[in-house]
């Protein structure tokens, strides 16, 4: 009897939010923040800001160990199903979240002299849980943002300086949005009510991560955010971190399979240095090695069939959103120099121009990039220029226009 060897696992991690195998680069990043956990008193939050997929929620999430270690707390919660929060849901969210690491915490009778309230049995003793915040919260008049600014300074009084500062962590955050319609303002409320707590010196610190459209979202909002943030813009890894992004993990485990450099540079030439296609890359390529490799074929990298899976898997269901005029723009802008980086209205236009079909006009190229702007392909930076939403969705478009002159995907079953 044969004994099959244990099946190899593979270690690559393509997903949102789950942590790589090894979390490569992102030194410079975490020194800023470290730095800003030196703050008494709180002159820079932070925001991470990025395309998706590179890396974001993942590199927040090593953040919160660093800032427990300098004896901060930490609270923090994904706000992507908040589209639609109004005021007091959030402020009971901050609150929530604040009770559940609280709950436990006795304040002491003369803090809650001072303080200036009565409990409710005098031998009972007040802890800081939801209720006890939710009484404060309600007990003080005002508006929404009153009410938590008050019960967030009850908090720090209470605290009486047995950590350094709270970190409020808040990942997704471009979808916080004020609505006029709705009179309602979370993301207004949010800003003035940490201004005006970071102004008393209370060290409670914004770490908010998001989408390019982040920033300049809360620079509408609230004009002052601009000197209250630091950005922290994420982009590809460096061809060195890279490197490890690919290389390390398969190290790690001490794996029969190895990569060679041909492999290596191919993986950095696909993916473009963006995480989230190392690890759908690398995976993939894994599982074909271990495939080849059992059947005693040649270690060879699938190129073709990792790119065509990458096309299937991640950019089909995005370029199905787009109309057939909609591509078409697309495949213009692709051909423009800067297309990786940032375009403009008007150098569409100029290559409408030039192009055999009917050209666009500057209002209609605005009409379109705003529809897919919507439809989280494009999005326009504060200076007003366009940039593509999705990393390596420019190399896609060439391939497809590489395929067919119609630019249609072709139905692949
Ligand atoms: N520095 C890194 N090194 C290696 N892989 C990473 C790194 N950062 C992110 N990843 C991987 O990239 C993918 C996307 O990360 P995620 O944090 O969800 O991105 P975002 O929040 O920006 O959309 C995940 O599979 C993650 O494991
Ligand atoms: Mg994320």
């Amino acid at each position: 009897m044969t004994l099959n060897p244990p099946p190899i696992k593979n270690p690559f991690r393509p997903g949102a939010g789950h942590m790589p195998p090894y979390l490569a680069g992102r030194k410079a990043e975490t020194n800023e923040f470290v730095k800003l956990l030196q703050q008494d008193i709180i002159l820079d939050n932070m925001i991470l800001t990025g395309l998706r997929g590179v890396g974001k929620t993942v590199l927040l999430e090593t953040f919160k160990p660093l800032a427990m270690q300098e004896h901060w707390v930490w609270v923090g919660t994904d706000i992507s199903e908040t589209a639609t929060v109004n005021e007091q849901n959030f402020a009971v969210r901050i609150l929530t979240d604040l009770a559940v690491l609280f709950s436990s915490y006795v304040v002491s009778t003369s803090t809650i002299n001072k303080l200036g309230f009565t409990t409710a049995s005098e031998r009972e003793k007040t802890t800081l849980n939801y209720d006890t915040l939710l009484a404060v919260f309600n007990g003080t008049p005002g508006l929404v943002s009153d009410k938590l600014k008050y019960t967030l300074r009850f908090i720090w009084e209470c605290l009486d300086g047995l950590v350094k500062g709270i970190v409020f962590a808040y990942d997704e955050a471009q979808n916080l949005s004020d609505q006029e319609g709705k009179d309602q303002y979370p993301l207004s409320m949010l800003l003035d009510v940490f201004q005006s707590i970071q102004r008393s010196d209370i060290p409670f610190m914004l770490v908010l991560t998001g989408l390019p459209t982040l920033f300049p979202k809360l620079v509408e909002a609230r004009t002052y955010a601009e000197r209250m943030f630091h950005v922290v813009f994420l982009d590809r890894l460096e061809p060195r971190d890279s490197r490890d992004a690919i290389l390390k993990p398969i190290e790690d485990m001490g794996s029969p399979i190895s990569l060679n450099e041909d492999s290596v540079e191919k993986v950095i030439a696909i993916s473009g240095g963006y995480p989230y296609f190392i690890q759908f890359i690398c995976r993939e390529m894994f599982d074909a090695l271990i495939q080849r490799a059992g059947e005693g074929l040649a270690l060879e990298v699938p190129v073709e069939d990792i790119v065509r899976k990458l096309d299937n898997d991640f950019f089909a269901g995005r370029w199905s959103k787009a109309t057939d005029r909609q591509r078409e723009l697309l495949s213009l802008v692709v051909q423009l120099k800067s297309a990786d980086a940032e375009f403009t209205v008007q150098e569409i236009v100029d290559q409408s121009r030039k192009s055999r079909r009917k050209p666009f006009s500057n209002s209609h190229v605005h009409q379109m990039l705003t529809a897919l702007a919507n439809a989280g392909l494009v999005y326009k930076n504060r200076h007003g220029r366009y940039s593509f939403a999705v990393p390596l969705l420019a190399d896609f478009i060439r391939r497809q226009a590489d395929k067919t002159p119609t630019l249609s995907l072709e139905s692949r079953s």
